[in-house]
């Protein structure tokens, strides 16, 4: 399969392309590196040191002696875009290219345009481009958990059938975002819908809870090839974080009561959800939504969790309640359904005591690098 990995030098998409190549397919990787030059910008850099695109691809055809294509570039840019699609006729388009973090997407009115104008343009390219060379181009696009937000009902699988008046109908499930990032992947999905509908275009739309690991088969095979690991406020995510907060000797930083349920996933197996979506795509007209999580915590569970195995390896680990800088619920219902990547062929990884003393052990290695002053700025919604 030709494979057009948008986002390619992010946390995932890096990942993501040596995943497919290994496993034989043509990967092209597209990056425009707004993210390395935004974690200049706010000073946030990942803890580990990660070679541009174009070097970890080379190191890769180095080490395993497979190609992976490379460009940068913007996918807001449509003669860009179209010009990849007309040049390497992709079967599949996997969009990672957004701005991902809900916390830069509510810095100011700047950063929320960039966020909407980066995320629903790239989008809106996407589907242009694949219309214009190739309807049967397979889009699979990264949208997010927090597109449904907290409702007091059970999360379906993106659509929920109606009954109203004695007549029903099934629509997409209500989405409700709690910041402006996940605002746009909403928006995303609607506009994805809309021309599934229209032009019978094939898109699978993964709604993906925050991912947690820095360890891959392919990123282990050597530490040039590790993924982007950010442990602060605006880029990482909450696990990787604690990780690094424990380690770094800074008190765990719980927003609130800590009741903030969310659905997480294993770095590996995002990799196995797209490329199990990849491989067995939706059908043409049809716009298919998976819940991409594997298990469910709250904060405090997870606090619970680093301070269990930091313990164990020596650590001397506080939990702090902070101020919440969001607005979100912090104790609320949640029941999220998840089976639809399972029945594609999905075997979890589950978070266990030893994948997180996994990830403590590579955190160690890099930590003179931690900048403390990262770890919590308090980016605020209000
Ligand atoms: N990491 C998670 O926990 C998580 C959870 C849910 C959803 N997602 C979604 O998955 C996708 C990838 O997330 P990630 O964590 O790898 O983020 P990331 O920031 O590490 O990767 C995104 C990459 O896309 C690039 N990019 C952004 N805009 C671009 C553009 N216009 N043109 C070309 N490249 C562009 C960035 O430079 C970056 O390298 C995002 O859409 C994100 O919203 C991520």
């Amino acid at each position: 399969m030709r494979v057009l990995i948008l986002g390619a030098d992010g946390y995932l998409g890096w990942p993501t392309c040596m995943y497919f190549s290994q496993r034989g397919h043509e990967v092209i990787g597209v990056d425009n590196y707004f993210r390395r030059n935004a974690a200049v910008e706010l000073d946030c850099e990942p803890l580990l040191p990660t070679p541009n695109l174009i070097q970890r691809a080379k190191v890769w055809e180095e080490l395993t002696g497979k190609k992976i294509n490379i460009h940068i570039g913007d996918a807001t840019n449509y003669t860009f875009l179209l010009q990849i699609f007309k040049e390497y006729k992709p079967e599949a388009v996997i969009h990672y290219a957004e701005q991902p973090s809900a916390p830069y997407s509510m810095i100011n009115r700047d950063k929320a345009a960039f966020t909407l104008q980066n995320n629903l343009v790239s989008t809106l390219n996407i589907v242009y481009a694949v219309k214009e060379t190739n309807p049967d181009c397979h889009i699979i696009k990264l949208g997010t958990m927090g597109e449904y937000g907290t409702p007091n009902i059970d999360i379906e699988e993106g659509w929920l059938e109606i009954e109203h008046k004695e007549r029903k109908d099934k629509f997409l499930f209500p989405r409700q975002a709690s910041s402006l990032y996940h605002t746009t992947k909403v928006q995303d999905t609607d506009m994805l819908w809309f021309y599934v509908r229209t032009w019978g275009i094939r898109v699978t739309d993964l709604m993906q809870g925050p991912v947690y690991g820095i360890s891959t088969d392919e990123a282990d095979i050597d530490s040039r090839l590790v993924p982007n690991f950010n442990y602060d406020e605006i880029f990482g995510t909450v696990l990787n974080r604690f990780i690094v907060q424990a380690i770094a000797n800074y008190p765990l930083t719980v927003y609130g009561k800590g009741g903030q349920i969310r659905g997480y996933l294993n770095l590996k197996d995002t990799m196995q959800c797209v490329y199990l979506s990849a491989t067995q795509p939706a059908k043409n007209g049809e716009l298919r939504i998976f819940n991409q999580v594997t298990e469910t915590f709250s904060v405090n569970e997870l606090a619970d969790k680093v301070y269990t195995v930091g313990k164990e390896l020596g650590y001397n680990i506080k939990v702090d309640h902070i101020e919440n800088p969001r607005k979100e619920k912090e104790e609320h219902y949640y029941n999220p359904k998840y089976t639809g990547l399972l029945e594609l062929g999905l075997k979890p990884n589950y978070l266990t005591d030893e994948v997180l003393a996994g990830i403590f052990r590579v955190v160690e290695r890099y930590k003179d690098r931690i900048n403390r002053e990262a770890i919590f700025r308090g980016i605020k919604w209000k």
